[in-house]
């Protein structure tokens, strides 16, 4: 488990918080444990309808923890426990509801295609910065990205790493509201789609989503790609500036 992975149960929503403030709430590789362990158990519980992501006021998430990313390079199994969190995500049968505040840079942009339901505060920023760390895009958003916003717009951002403000990212169709109270209304809609009958939740659901099986195929492919790229020269200077960064 991770202390900057908080887990709260409360009117059928599972609340999940990232919480490393200190470091933007960027994603190491215990946090990713700690979140596959709390999707799992949220996806589980009876008493859950919803989970709700969140992070800490000015950042939902930095991204992958780039200290680990560099180390990847030299690790037995590479990013296991990120592809394990982004299955274990894909695998979600129950409705997910993210609040944005701040930064969503990386994974803390491409989770929210997994998601149903995104508001956000009009300060977020939403980025992933893939090719200028010369790597490739994940969490099967080469697949859910061009789905949700049309193949142009998913490249600007998938690909170009344009950094996109949260009327952007309303208009691109990757996000669903915003308002300075995000959080607050993510939280309303997760318990209103908690107290609406589960099993017609479940399968409505599971009609509107990409079939599973391709977004975990994607899933697989994209990471296959993404450890050659974390070993490359580009990827390891781009990661050895930002780490030297004074
Ligand atoms: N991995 C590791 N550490 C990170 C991080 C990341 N992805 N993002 C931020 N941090 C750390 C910084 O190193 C810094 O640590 P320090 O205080 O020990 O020096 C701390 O978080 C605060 O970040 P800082 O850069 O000082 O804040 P900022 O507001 O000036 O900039 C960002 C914030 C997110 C724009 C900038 O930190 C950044 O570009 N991070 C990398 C984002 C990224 O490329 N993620 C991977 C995507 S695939």
């Amino acid at each position: 488990m991770s202390e900057h992975v908080t887990v709260e149960v409360a009117d059928g929503v599972c609340r999940i918080r990232l919480q490393r403030a200190d470091k933007k709430n960027a994603i190491d590789r215990a946090m990713y444990g700690a979140l596959a362990a709390a999707l799992h158990e949220a996806d589980g519980d009876e008493t859950v309808g919803c989970i709700l992501f969140a992070g800490v006021p000015g950042a939902f998430s930095a991204g992958n923890d780039i200290a680990d990313f560099a180390g990847f390079a030299d690790a037995e199994r590479p990013m296991a426990e990120l592809v394990d969190f982004l299955e274990t995500l894909a695998a979600v049968a129950k409705p997910m509801v993210a609040a944005v505040d701040g930064l969503a840079i990386g994974i803390g942009t491409t989770l929210l295609l997994h998601c149903d339901l995104v508001y956000a505060t009009p300060r977020s920023i939403f980025r992933t910065p893939f090719s200028d760390l010369g790597l490739v895009p994940e969490a099967a958003s080469s697949l859910l990205g061009p789905l949700a916003m049309g193949h142009q717009r998913a490249f600007a951002l998938l690909v170009m790493g344009e950094t996109w403000d949260a009327d952007t990212a309303l208009s691109a169709g990757l996000i669903y509201a915003v308002g300075e109270s995000a959080e607050g209304d993510a939280q309303t809609a997760a318990r209103r789609i908690a107290a609406k009958p589960r099993q017609a939740v479940r399968i409505g659901r599971a009609l509107l989503r990409t079939a599973p099986d391709a977004v975990r195929e994607r899933i697989a492919e994209e990471a296959d790609h993404f450890r050659d790229r974390l070993r490359s020269p580009e990827a390891q200077a781009a990661f050895a500036a930002f780490l030297k960064r004074g």
